[in-house]
Formats: structure tokens, C-alpha cells, sequence
């Protein structure tokens, strides 16, 4: 049994049987996110990418011995030397963990940390819960090759970033679900700040006329995956 937590921007929690996962976990300076700093705990952090609206509160919440962050290469390394946990994994590539398989994909965008080192690609996140399938899709523009994503994956539920100007904005998100055959979509990365304001019921408009699912989520809202 496994449900998901919307914590804000791209702050996405998943709770599978005992375990807790963490991805892109933005909480010191988000306007949007319903959980302090203090209150963070988790077991594993998947990182999309090293930018510090994604990164976020890392290195404090993984500062407990017992979190281990997963993350692409040059990300884990920069995490490593800080004394961090890290699995470090790349793009395409797939790794069992006790809670699932993560698999990490192509993303469309740039990385690096916050204070400018190197940090890799940027990826989106495949875990594949045995029963259920679900896909962060991290920052990314669109790009044709979600297709493929779609067609090797059943994605069951996928966080598609709407908020434009970075990242894909409503209508490419929505031609992104139609490719990656999401059976349900959830919008994230967006209103946080102006820059990046979207209507979000306009995004669900969008996606039920394509005949799929799109669940708004606000801060703290949770659903069952
Ligand atoms: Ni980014
Ligand atoms: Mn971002």
C-alpha cells in the first residue's frame, strides 16, 4: 500500500508499506510547501537535479546517517564529499532498492547545485513499486522520446512539471501525458513563484479531454497510488 504526498512545487512524497521517499524535497524557501524543515524526515531522496528548487533541503535532511540519497553521478559525488549517502545512478539506467526499481531517464533541461558546481544531467525518475509504476518527471521541456518512456513503462501516476517558462508549460504537458500513456497525471512546478503561475484547472480540462485522469493535489493533499 502506497500512497503520495504533494508537498509544493516539485516536493513529492511517496509512503511505500514502511518506507518513506523524498524527491526534490524544496522546503526552506518555498512559499508552497506545507511541512517545515524540522519536520523532514524520510528514508531515501531521489533528486531530479541539482538545482536548489529540487535539491532543496538535502544536505540537512541527509545529514541523518540512516537517509540515503539517490541521485545521477556528478550530483552524488558533490553529495558524497559533504559526508552524505548516495547511491549514484545515470540516465537509463535501473537499480533495485527494498522499496522498488528506480530507473532514471532523460530530461530535458540543465544542472548544476546550488552554489554552481557541476552537477551532471538532469533526469526524470521511473519507481516501479511491483504493482504500481510511477514517474517524476523532474524539470524538462518536451521531447519526443516520452513516447518510448511510455511504451517500455505502464505508468500508473506521473508528475508532470506546467509551470512554463523553465520547464514545459500546459500544453506541452499535456501532449507529454498523451506520450508517456499516463493513466493519471498530477501538475506540479508551478505558482510558487510568478514566473511560473498556472491554471491548474485548466491543465485537468486539458487532460480529461485526452481521456485521462489529472489529479489537482494542493500542499498536503494525498492520494493513493
Ligand atoms: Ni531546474
Ligand atoms: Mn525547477
Amino acid at each position: 500500500m502506497s500512497k503520495i504526498i504533494y508537498h509544493g512545487h516539485s516536493f513529492v512524497e511517496i509512503n511505500h508499506n514502511d518506507t518513506v521517499i523524498y524527491i526534490d524535497p524544496f522546503i526552506t524557501g518555498n512559499p508552497l510547501c506545507d511541512i517545515n524543515a524540522e519536520q523532514a524526515k524520510c528514508d531515501y531522496i531521489i533528486l531530479s537535479h541539482g538545482h536548489a528548487d529540487h535539491f532543496g533541503d538535502t544536505p540537512a535532511i541527509a545529514s541523518d546517517k540512516n537517509v540515503k540519497v539517490i541521485a545521477t553521478a556528478e550530483l552524488s559525488y558533490y553529495l558524497d564529499a559533504k559526508g552524505i549517502s548516495t547511491h549514484a545512478m545515470n540516465l537509463g539506467g535501473s537499480f533495485e532498492f527494498p522499496f522498488g526499481i528506480v530507473k532514471l531517464t532523460l530530461a530535458h533541461h540543465s544542472s548544476s547545485t546550488p552554489d554552481g558546481a557541476y552537477a551532471g544531467d538532469p533526469a526524470g525518475i521511473i519507481i516501479n513499486f511491483g504493482e504500481k509504476t510511477f514517474f517524476h518527471a523532474g524539470d524538462t521541456a518536451l521531447f519526443y522520446d516520452m513516447k518510448l518512456i511510455g511504451e517500455m513503462n505502464k505508468i500508473d501516476f506521473a508528475c508532470l512539471p506546467v509551470g512554463d517558462n523553465f520547464t514545459m508549460g500546459i500544453d506541452d504537458a499535456v501532449k507529454a501525458a498523451e506520450f508517456l500513456n499516463a493513466k493519471t497525471v498530477i501538475p506540479v512546478h508551478y505558482n510558487t513563484f510568478e514566473v511560473i503561475k498556472a491554471d491548474a484547472d485548466d491543465f485537468k480540462r486539458k487532460i480529461e479531454s485526452i481521456g485521462r485522469k489529472c489529479i489537482v493535489m494542493n500542499p498536503g493533499d494525498s492520494v493513493e497510488l
